[in-house]
């Protein structure tokens, strides 16, 4: 291992983002060294990829103290020391000793080590979109204050990154608007009549990418590209109305850049997430990733569409959000994140997720995001409110099938 390696903190390393990354990083042992590994409770999965990789630091986030398992970790893992609680992910996240922070845990408990790295001044790369849809004014204040660098892991943000002279602020670049694309998920044909009975495993089951169960649905009904289009916002600069959104079922071009003379740029590859890792991973230098090189005699077409508003209501839902601004997006954030649990726990039917959310955001009241406090404490109140939404509308299909 080279003495100039980067140093690098992986939050989420048992999740889908975190294997891909993992698999980029062994491909370059002269370039990268992990420093820190977590996971949630995943306890053995988190064990055997610190045997693996060798970290300082690994991070069972939702488990307390056991010290026998931390005596395996530094038994089993080559004097792995290991970490309990939620602290410590901040402490991993903006350890002096860490130069590069993942950002790859899944949901709203993301946002307080992703905004610690930032503040550390560390060079984030992010997966976590949770984090600038909640709290994107403060995340990139935190980011300018501290000189920390950021860098997106999402494909599409990554593409549009690409896309951008040396990732500039589209504001100054002769930007007219950004396209990012969609592949519209598993039921982008599925007659919307039928859309009420679909199972959490068909929505699972996306057609070309393979992600978490949490992304997964959130594709589905694209929330997943309203959460991006937030994302995009902040990353980018850019206000709503020039932030569109195109179905491209192919999942080939991953975003494109229109400019003011009329030309786009855009990004393509094959769908694999370890192009925009290695991407980031090694910016502004390029590297191997293991991804297929991409035969667009093979793909031979390309096809675009307009997302329509009645199947993906949740897309309208986030346009919505981010115009009102303040703590509205970490309300639907909140929202979605409880109806989702919800629909993978068999509770609630799938065409209720945006019910649940679109309820929530007209009982639950958005304030200013001036503080991570206030974020937090709109992200509590939504939870709370898009719960009892569910236990309602729980009670109303058991009504509806008594009938
Ligand atoms: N998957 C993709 O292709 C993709 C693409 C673009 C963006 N993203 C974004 O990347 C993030 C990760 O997605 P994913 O698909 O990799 O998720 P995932 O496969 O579900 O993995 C989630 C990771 O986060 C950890 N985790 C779960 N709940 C946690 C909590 N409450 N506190 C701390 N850690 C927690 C998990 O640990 P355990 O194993 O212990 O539960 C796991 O390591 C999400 O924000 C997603 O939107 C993903």
């Amino acid at each position: 291992m080279a003495s100039g390696a980067k140093s690098l903190t992986l939050l989420g390393a048992t999740g889908s983002i975190g294997a891909s990354t993992l698999d980029v990083v062994a491909r370059h042992p002269d370039r990268f060294r992990l420093f820190a590994l977590s996971a949630h409770r995943s306890a053995e999965p988190l064990l055997a990829l610190a045997s693996r990789h060798r970290p300082r630091y690994a991070v069972l986030s939702g488990l307390a103290e056991d010290g026998g398992l931390r005596r395996r970790f530094a038994a089993e893992a080559g004097g792995t020391e290991l970490l309990f609680g939620a602290r410590a992910l901040e402490q991993a996240a903006s350890d002096p000793e860490c130069d590069s922070v993942v950002a790859a845990i899944v949901g709203a408990t993301g946002l307080a080590p992703t905004i610690a790295a930032a503040r550390a001044g560390k060079q984030v790369l992010l997966a976590n979109k949770e984090a600038l849809v909640m709290a994107g004014s403060l995340f990139m204040r935190a980011v300018a204050e501290a000189g920390a660098r950021l860098l997106p892991i999402d494909s599409e943000h990554n593409a549009v990154f690409q896309c951008l002279p040396g990732g500039a602020n589209p504001g100054s670049a002769g930007v007219r608007r950004i396209v990012l694309t969609a592949s519209g998920g598993p039921f982008r044909a599925t007659p919307l009549e039928r859309l009420h009975e679909v199972t959490p495993e068909q929505a699972c089951a996306h057609p070309n990418w393979v992600m978490g169960r949490k992304i997964s649905v959130d594709s589905a009904t694209m929330m997943n590209k309203g959460l991006e289009v937030i994302e995009a916002r902040w990353l980018f600069d850019v206000p709503p109305e020039r932030i569109e959104v195109l179905i491209h079922p192919q999942s080939i071009v991953h975003s494109l850049v229109e400019y003011l003379d009329g030309s786009m740029i855009a990004q393509l590859s094959n769908p694999d997430m370890r192009v925009p890792i290695a991407h980031a991973l090694a910016y502004p230098e390029r590297i191997g990733s293991g991804a297929a090189a991409l035969d667009l005699a093979v793909v031979a077409g390309l096809s675009f569409e307009q997302p329509d508003a009645r199947r993906f209501p949740c897309l309208g839902l986030a346009y919505q959000v981010l115009r009102e601004g303040g703590t509205a997006p970490a309300i639907l954030n909140a929202a979605n994140e409880t109806a989702v649990e919800a629909f993978l726990a068999g509770r609630l039917r799938y065409t209720s997720i945006h019910e649940v959310v679109g309820e929530t955001l007209q009982h639950v009241c958005a304030g200013k995001a001036d503080a991570l406090e206030a974020v937090l404490e709109a992200d509590g109140g939504a939870r709370r409110s898009a719960a009892e939404h569910v236990v309602r509308l729980q009670g109303e299909g058991r009504v509806r099938r008594l009938q």
